[in-house]
């Protein structure tokens, strides 16, 4: 119907609809230097590109005649009955994509108009509660890096949960930035100063470390920032205290080799998140092939995957790997770069439109249909 009613002739559609276009855009809007730390990663950026081929060397396998002209692509987590399997990864940067400046709001408002969840970074240009009061009837997310000064790390928790979020994602792969050549090279750093951080700067805790509050010293409270986000020091000992820290599903993203699941597992974790961050911090293999011995090891605990989704059939791919949610980064990222809100509920549309059609013309109703049996490896294009 879509073709007939508004996506084409007379009436195309607002923001381009492949991942190419969105990133071409996006490149056209947003200042170079922030353009080039959303769309950059490690190294010589061969992870963030291999994790984009690895969805390439798998097919799907097409059904005829299976009555698949309904479906239905929800998914179950923590007890809460999720329209579809996607999420909206944390993106530290969110809050200033959107011309606004108050990006996470944007995401958090198109979370609630289109019941994807929306995984909020700790790094946000807004408060977490008013992210939090953002997001309606959607379930949300709030991702923590750990600080160094443990009281912070309790606070920032106790928000999250007093806020209503559903769940905290404790992020483990950034204890410290990765090499990042475009960043280095722009001095991105530095520019971002001050960006992002008053989720911090509304904290009790973390106001009560300085001399002066944000508002009269930026600066101070900035370098105070830049010297407590990581802790280096963090070890598997310290996931007895990271689990006291809240009686909400804890999830650890960043794990990818099944022992570490194990070890979440045996910790009383409740969730995987499966991720190399998107390519972004450690020269790595691609997650998605990790992802079957962390689905495998993770036994009956959900995994939520990210690294690399682009498109429709990359939903489909993952879920049939065993993943039971995923998530996606710059897509996102991009669509609020180049719309806001109205950019970012596009890009999941599109995304969602896909997936929804391609299990469809190959002949799956629903997502416990999506085995490893609907893959066949050895697909790739090139
Ligand atoms: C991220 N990511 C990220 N992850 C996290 O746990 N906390 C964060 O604050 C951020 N910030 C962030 C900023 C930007 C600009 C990007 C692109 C990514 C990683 C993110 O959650 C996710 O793991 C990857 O983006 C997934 O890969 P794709 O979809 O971008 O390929």
């Amino acid at each position: 119907g879509l073709y007939f009613t508004g996506l084409g002739g007379d009436n195309p559609p607002p923001y381009p609809v492949t991942f190419a276009g969105l990133e071409a855009a996006a490149r056209e809007k947003l200042e170079h230097r922030l353009f080039d730390y959303v769309a950059g990663g490690a190294g010589d950026e061969h992870t963030q590109r291999a994790n984009v081929t690895a969805f390439e060397q798998w097919g799907i396998m097409p059904r005829m005649l299976a009555g698949a002209a309904e479906r239905d692509l929800s998914v179950e987590l923590f007890g809460h009955r999720l329209p579809t399997p996607l999420l909206m990864s944390p993106i530290g940067v969110i809050g200033v994509m959107t011309d606004d400046e108050h990006g996470d709001l944007a995401t958090a408002a198109a979370s609630a108009t289109s019941g994807v969840p929306m995984v909020a970074s700790t790094l946000m240009q807004d408060p977490l509660e008013d992210v939090a009061a953002a997001l309606g009837d959607t379930p949300g997310f709030f991702q923590l890096y750990t600080p160094n000064d443990r009281d912070l790390a309790e606070s920032l928790v106790r928000r999250a949960d007093a806020a209503g979020f559903s769940g905290i994602v404790v992020t483990l792969d950034t204890w410290t930035l990765g090499y990042r050549p475009r960043d280095l090279r722009h001095a991105t750093f530095p520019q971002l100063r001050g960006y992002c951080l008053a989720n911090y700067f509304s904290d009790p805790v973390f106001r009560s470390r300085l001399a002066a509050p944000p508002e009269e010293d930026p600066e101070a409270a900035t370098m105070h920032w830049a010297t407590t986000f990581g802790n280096p020091t963090l070890t598997w000992d310290d996931l007895t205290w990271l689990r006291s820290l809240t009686d909400l599903p804890l999830l650890l993203k960043g794990i990818c080799h099944p022992d570490d699941v194990r070890r979440a597992r045996d910790g009383g974790v409740d969730a995987i998140y499966c991720s190399n961050h998107g390519g972004r911090q450690a020269a790595t293999a691609p997650a998605l092939d990790l992802l079957p011995a962390v689905v495998e090891a993770a036994d009956a605990m959900p995994v939520i995957f990210d690294s690399g989704l682009r498109s429709g059939p990359d939903i489909v791919k993952a879920l049939a790997l065993g993943a039971t949610a995923v998530g996606i980064g710059r897509p996102y990222g991009y669509g609020a770069a180049i719309g806001g809100q109205a950019g970012i509920e596009f890009v999941l549309s599109c995304l969602l439109a896909e997936a929804d059609l391609t299990m469809g013309l190959n002949g799956y109703a629903s997502i416990a249909e999506l085995t490893p049996d609907v893959l066949v490896r050895g697909w790739d294009r090139k």
